[in-house]
């Protein structure tokens, strides 16, 4: 088994050339997700997310991007019909998307742009300890402490493939930067055995980023997305 894991970091806002590429790829369901949406700026980054997905994919099954068919779990995870080795799992926030691609066992990544935070928001979303340590660290960092522990927690739930509304004390995760970024109660409805490993990443500067991989010893290379890059 390969425990690297790909995190591919591509910006959503491209030109007209790639969107007209990337929209000729889409299914008739992603195709009808797009135009539900009412901005025009949000129907492009949606295409974007999903013409990536579909050229990394496509090039890592040799298959081609148009033709990658997808199957969803109960809350929504996708994954790729006939290639259920290849593990992956898309986020997108404002301007940026990645997309973590592993072999053969689950991932879940999530990127955030950092923004103010309501108080409120911090106690409903966050663990009581890490919610402590967002008192303690100040208004100047607590933005940042925020989405650090949002981003590793929203990772885990999207690589167990669980769905919306998990409570705040679904898991615990260190929020320090510069230190291994760790899972320190597992999550959810998955076995308690099973190790869970937690990266952070700098998708671009004013975000963060985690990924979440089921099981130890895996390393992750980040990639900036380009049309010849893979
Ligand atoms: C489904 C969910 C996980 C997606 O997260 P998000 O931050 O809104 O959006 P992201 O951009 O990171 O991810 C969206 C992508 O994840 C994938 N996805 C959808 N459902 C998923 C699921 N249940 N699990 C994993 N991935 C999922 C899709 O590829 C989707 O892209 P698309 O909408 O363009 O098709 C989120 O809506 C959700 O339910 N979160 C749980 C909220 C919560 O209770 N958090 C508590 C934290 S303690």
């Amino acid at each position: 088994m390969n425990s690297q894991i790909t995190v591919w970091i591509f910006e959503l806002d491209r030109t007209a050339a790639d969107l007209t590429v990337f929209n000729s790829w889409l299914s008739g369901d992603e195709a009808q997700r797009r135009v539900r949406l009412l901005r025009t700026q949000d129907r492009d980054r949606f295409t974007t997310a999903h013409g990536i997905t579909r050229h990394v994919l496509g090039k890592m099954t040799g298959e081609r991007p148009e033709t990658l068919a997808f199957v969803r779990n109960p809350h929504g995870k996708p994954s790729l019909k006939g290639h259920g080795y290849l593990e992956f799992n898309l986020s997108h926030s404002d301007g940026i998307g990645a997309l973590a691609v592993a072999n053969g066992f689950p991932v879940g990544v999530d990127v955030e742009r950092i923004a103010p935070i309501e108080p409120a928001v911090a106690e409903l979303a966050l663990s009581p300890s890490e919610h402590a340590e967002f008192v303690r660290c100040g208004a100047h960092e607590s933005p940042t402490h925020f989405y650090r522990c949002w981003t590793r927690k929203e990772a885990m739930i999207k690589a167990l493939g669980l769905g919306l509304a998990q409570p705040p004390d679904i898991c615990d995760v260190t929020p320090e930067f510069g230190r291994e970024p760790r899972l320190l109660r597992p999550a959810g409805e998955s076995d308690m055995s099973v190790i869970w490993e937690l990266f952070h990443f700098i998708p671009a500067a004013g975000y963060v980023g985690a990924l979440a991989a089921c099981g130890r010893g895996h390393s992750m290379v980040l990639n900036r997305w380009t049309p010849s890059a893979i």
